[in-house]
C-alpha cells in the first residue's frame, strides 16, 4: 500500500455539496464553516470515494443523492498523488443499480490503494461505555494489520453460532456434537488471545507515546486485555468450555468464550471509564487511534488519510494546541473540521495548512 494523498475532489449530486473542485494540500486541511453547511459531507464524500461506504450508519446511495439534483446519479472525480509524485485520476459514477469506477480513464473494480481512518468525536463516549464497541474496535483494527486474525475470528464466530444454535434447541441431544466441536473452538480461542496480546504489546508504546506527546507528560496510558484465558493452553481452554457446558445447556448459549473478552484503558493504572473526565477519555481514545496510525505505517510503510470530524469538544486550549502540534509533525494527510469559533482560530494559525471554508455546500479555499 502506498501513501497516496488526495489532491482534488469534485462531486456531483452528493448531498448538499456544490459541483466544485476542492483542492487539498498534502498535510493539514482545515474544513471550516457553521453548522449544517457540509463539512462532514466533504469527509463522507472522501470516505465513499475510497471505501465505497459511508462512516454514517445506514447511509448509502439514497441518502447520498442530493435532494436538489436533476438526475438520480452521483459522480465522483478525483486526483490522487502517488508517493513518487505521479498523479492519477480516479472517477466514479453511481446510480441506484450500480457503481462504476475508472482509474486514469480505464474501468477498474479496485478501490484506490489507500486506507482512510475516520475519527468521530462521539465514538470516544461509546468506546468507553460499551464493551461490544471496544471488542469491535480491536477486532477490526487487529484484522486490518493481521489478515490471519480476521480469518480465525470468522471461523470462531461461525463455530460459536453453531454451538449456540445447538444449545438453544434440545442441548441434551447434541452434547456429543458440542463436545466434538469444542477442541476447534479452543484452538481458535488460543490463536485469537495470542494475537490480541501481541497487538497490545505492539501498540502500547505508540499509545503511551502519543498520549504523552499530545496530552500530558505526567500521566501514563496503558491498555489491558481482560481475558480469563490469557496464557492458557488449548487444552486448558477446552477444559473450561467443558466445565461450563452444563450451565451453558441450561441458559441456551455459550456463557464464556473469547467473544466476551474486553479491553481496559488504564489511566495511571486506573480504569479510564470509571476514573477519567470526558476530556481525559477523549484524549485516551485519540491516543489509541494515533497509535494505530503509527502501527499501520510500521506494518504497511504507508499512512492512511485521516478524517477528523470536530474533536474540539471537551478539550481545553492547551490540548488543542498540542493536538495541532502533533498533526503538524505527523506525515499523514489530515482533513479536520470544526464549527467551533475558538478552535477555528487555532486551526487558522497553522502555517502551510489549507483552509477550506464551506458555506451552504459551496467551498472557498485559502
Ligand atoms: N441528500 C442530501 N441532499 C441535500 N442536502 C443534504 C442531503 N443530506 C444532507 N444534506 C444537508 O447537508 C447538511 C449537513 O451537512 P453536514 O453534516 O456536512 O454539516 P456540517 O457542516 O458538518 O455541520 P455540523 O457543524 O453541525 O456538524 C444539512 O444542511 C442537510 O440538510
Ligand atoms: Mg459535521
Amino acid at each position: 500500500m502506498q501513501s497516496l494523498k488526495l489532491s482534488k475532489l469534485q462531486v456531483t449530486n452528493f448531498r448538499n455539496l456544490e459541483k466544485e473542485v476542492i483542492q487539498f494540500g498534502p498535510g493539514i486541511n482545515c474544513i471550516l464553516g457553521e453548522n449544517g453547511n457540509g463539512k462532514t459531507n466533504i469527509l463522507e464524500a472522501v470516505h465513499v470515494l475510497i471505501t465505497r461506504k459511508s462512516f454514517r450508519k445506514n447511509s448509502s446511495f439514497p441518502q447520498f443523492l442530493s435532494i436538489d439534483g436533476d438526475i438520480p446519479e452521483i459522480y465522483f472525480s478525483s486526483v490522487f498523488d502517488g508517493p513518487e509524485g505521479s498523479p492519477f485520476s480516479f472517477t466514479g459514477k453511481w446510480d441506484s443499480d450500480r457503481h462504476e469506477w475508472y482509474c486514469d480513464g480505464r474501468p477498474t473494480r479496485k478501490k484506490p490503494e489507500v486506507a482512510v481512518l475516520f475519527i468521530n468525536p462521539f465514538d470516544s463516549y461509546s468506546f468507553h461505555n460499551t464493551a461490544s464497541m471496544r471488542r469491535t474496535w480491536f477486532d477490526q483494527h487487529i484484522g486490518v494489520l493481521n489478515p490471519e486474525y480476521k480469518k480465525v475470528l470468522n471461523k470462531y464466530n461461525t463455530a460459536l453460532r453453531f454451538r449456540n444454535a445447538l444449545l438453544s434447541k434440545k442441548p441434551s441431544h447434541f452434547l456429543e456434537q458440542i463436545k466434538a466441536m469444542d477442541p476447534e473452538l479452543a484452538k481458535y480461542s488460543k490463536i485469537l488471545t495470542d494475537s490480541r496480546k501481541a497487538f497490545l504489546l505492539e501498540i502500547q508504546s505508540y499509545c503511551s507515546g502519543a498520549f504523552k506527546e499530545i496530552f500530558s507528560e505526567e500521566h501514563l496510558l496503558e491498555i489491558q486485555l481482560d481475558s480469563k484465558v490469557s496464557g492458557w493452553s488449548e487444552s486448558q481452554i477446552y477444559d473450561l468450555l467443558q466445565s461450563n457446558l452444563q450451565k451453558d445447556t441450561l441458559i441456551g448459549h455459550t456463557r464464556y468464550g473469547v467473544h466476551k473478552d474486553d479491553y481496559t484503558l488504564l489511566f495511571d493504572g486506573l480504569n479510564s471509564f470509571d476514573f477519567c473526565s470526558l476530556g481525559q477519555q477523549k484524549m485516551s481514545y485519540l491516543s489509541l487511534l494515533f497509535a494505530y496510525i503509527e502501527l499501520f505505517r510500521y506494518k504497511f510503510l504507508s499512512f492512511p488519510i485521516v478524517l477528523i470530524d470536530d474533536v474540539s469538544g471537551e478539550l481545553d486550549k492547551l490540548r488543542w494546541s498540542r493536538l495541532i502540534n502533533y498533526l503538524e509533525h505527523s506525515h499523514f494527510q489530515v482533513l479536520i473540521t470544526t464549527a467551533n469559533e475558538k478552535f477555528k482560530e487555532e486551526l487558522e494559525k497553522i502555517d502551510g495548512a489549507k483552509r477550506i471554508y464551506v458555506d451552504s455546500g459551496s467551498v472557498s479555499i485559502q
